[in-house]
């Protein structure tokens, strides 16, 4: 069986105090299970604050975002070798917002996963169709297209650890989820591609979750599909308390 995973991806919002009341409130009431993987994506400031709140307990602290060079003349950026250094476990790498604001592509996702797991980072890859594409049919084709690109060269045993997030953007911060049937048939989609150009066994292993207006009302039918293997979730993990009903849920 596959652990789930629950990611708060914060973006960009709350202040320092707020970061770490929500960790504390949070840190002991995380599920301590075989079934589940708590995680909270946070602005850059506050990793280091949050890493140190959190050591020890079950909710790991992730990053948004991270360049796949080493050092160098990159204003603004940051490495990976600087969250592994500061104690980050995962990294979200080339989110819908990311693709379309700040211009990553697949080449830049591919590069990113490379470095990640170079540093010892998880990555949480993230893929998905704008509303255009999902009317056009061209869903599957997008899906297929992004986490082939994002995978390549990877290694088996990276590809198992990997974490590949379907966040359709229509789906995103619209309060429209997608359908569960909707939702699994993409993730489904996903794990086949990924048996296609790597293997039956990282097809097995490799979580898949969904990400798009999860909140504590849809999740348990969501994580009760075949293919889905946890959420990633915007705004619906900004407060503590529906954070802890997503990763409960995630738990059962
Ligand atoms: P919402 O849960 O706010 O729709 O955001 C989803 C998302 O983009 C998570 O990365």
């Amino acid at each position: 069986m596959r652990t789930k995973v629950i990611a708060g991806n914060w973006k960009m919002n709350k202040l320092l105090g707020e970061a770490v009341e929500f960790v504390e409130d949070t840190k002991s009431k995380v599920p301590s299970s075989e079934k589940v993987e708590s995680v909270v994506c946070a602005p850059f400031p506050y990793l280091p604050t949050l890493v140190e709140k959190a050591k020890g307990t079950d909710l790991a602290i992730a990053a948004q975002n991270m360049h796949f060079e080493e050092s160098g003349a990159f204003t603004g950026e940051v490495s990976p070798s600087m969250l592994k250094d500061i104690g980050v476990t995962y990294v979200v790498l080339g989110h819908s917002e990311r693709r379309e604001m700040f211009a990553e592509t697949d080449e830049t996702v591919n590069k990113k996963a490379h470095a990640a797991f170079a540093h010892g980072l998880i990555p949480i890859i993230c893929v998905g169709e704008t509303l255009e594409e999902r009317e056009s049919n061209e869903t599957m084709n997008i899906v297929e297209k992004q986490v082939k690109a994002a995978i390549e060269g990877l290694s088996e045993e990276q590809v198992r650890a990997s974490i590949i997030a379907y966040e359709p953007i229509w789906a995103i911060g619209t309060g429209k989820t997608a359908t569960s049937e909707q939702a699994n048939e993409v993730c489904t989609h996903i794990r086949k591609v990924v048996a296609q150009t790597q293997s039956e066994t990282a097809a097995e292993a490799v979580r898949i979750q969904y990400g798009g207006s999860v909140k504590p009302a849809n999740v348990d039918e969501l994580l009760s599909q075949s293919d889905i293997d946890g959420a990633l979730v915007g705004g619906a993990s900004l407060e503590a308390d529906s954070f802890l009903q997503l990763v409960e849920a995630g738990a059962k």
